[in-house]
């Protein structure tokens, strides 16, 4: 199956500093600000989105490929992915300018400091479907580029390719008619309920409005809820998805991404949608136990045992069954 991922790559530069940044901020002289602190620890992180969810659909023994743009720092990164099993053929480098990046400083008493810089996510634009020689079977548009996330899904309607939308964090910043186009015509909408309420805020249209401009299924995450999927006619069919439970909590960034590979996979297998939403709560939880969106690992062998003690025998598991040798 070509399935292909749209979506941010970015690197995550997670530091932590010893102390409290309220001491150091001086009230009476905030006209001007020029503080630097000392931090103890940095962590430099694979991430974004396209490569989190095509990681762990690698895992789950699919070849998707990445369209998305990266920038001169990015060779390292290329090469982890294509070790772990992602095509990044479609992956353009942009000369002069670096990836993506999220600079955040955490002190100890969890106050934050970040800087989201842009850099060569800024021409996703560029990239087009019009550009693949074999047919795009399924793709997902996830957070990029405000004007990528515009012309990606248009150019699937135009070529005739099912798109996931998934504009989830970008809801917040994203024009009500970039949203609304987004959303109409869409196979599949998904975004996690704070997202959902906000898109139907900021688009003005109603619940049933929504699912009546989706053609498949809409898809909300609740986080450790799981989730409910809209499917069937007029998509009036709710079904309920429970999560799966974490040995432990070590980090919750990327859950919704890898949500979204176990879901993937199980359209990927045409599976009914309660197996897809099940795999989506299994493949999360591998994502909870690690620090950081590719930190985890399982072998189909592993995840399918996981996947039986979560949720017993179903179609899931007979489909995966056939591919564990
Ligand atoms: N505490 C939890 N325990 C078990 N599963 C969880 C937990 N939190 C999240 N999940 C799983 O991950 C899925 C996505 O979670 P959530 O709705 O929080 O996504 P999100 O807010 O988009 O996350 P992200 O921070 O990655 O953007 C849920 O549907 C659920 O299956
Ligand atoms: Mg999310």
């Amino acid at each position: 199956m070509h399935i292909v991922i749209t979506g941010s790559i970015a690197f995550d530069y997670l530091m932590h500093f010893p102390g409290n940044f309220l001491d150091h901020v001086k009230p009476e002289r905030i006209q001007k600000l020029s503080l630097s602190f000392l931090v103890d620890d940095m962590v430099k992180q694979r991430g974004g989105c396209a490569p989190n969810i095509a990681y762990t659909l690698a895992l789950l023994g699919e070849r998707p490929v990445v369209m998305a743009t990266a920038g001169e720092d990015f060779p390292a990164y290329r090469a982890w992915l294509e070790d772990h099993g992602v095509d990044t053929s479609s992956i353009r480098e942009i000369p002069n300018v670096f990836t993506a990046s999220f600079f955040v400083t955490t002190d100890e008493s969890l106050n934050q400091i970040a800087s989201f810089y842009t850099g060569a996510m800024a021409y996703a634009k560029v990239l087009s479907f019009h550009d693949f020689e074999t047919p795009v079977d399924l793709t997902i548009v996830s957070p990029n580029d405000p004007e990528a996330m515009d012309k990606y899904p248009e150019e699937c309607r135009a070529l005739g390719i099912p798109y996931i939308y998934d504009p989830s964090q970008q809801v917040v910043r994203a024009t009500a008619a970039s949203l609304r186009q987004g959303v109409v015509g869409a196979d599949i909408l998904i975004v996690n309920d704070y997202e959902y309420e906000l898109l139907k805020d900021r688009t003005g249209m109603s619940a049933s409005a929504i699912r009546q401009a989706v053609k498949r299924a809409v898809v909300v995450t609740l986080g450790e809820e799981g989730a409910v999927i809209w499917a069937g006619e007029d998509r009036e069919e709710e079904i309920r998805i429970p999560s799966a439970t974490p040995a432990r909590i070590a980090d919750p960034t990327g859950v919704g991404d890898a949500f979204r590979a176990g879901f993937i996979k199980g359209l990927a297998l045409g599976l009914p949608w309660a197996a897809c939403g099940r795999l989506g709560s299994v493949a999360a939880v591998y994502v909870l136990e690690t620090k950081g969106p590719q930190a985890h690992q399982f072998t189909l062998q592993t995840f399918l045992t996981r996947y039986q003690a979560a949720f017993g025998e179903d179609e899931a598991t007979e489909a995966l069954t056939a591919f564990v040798v």
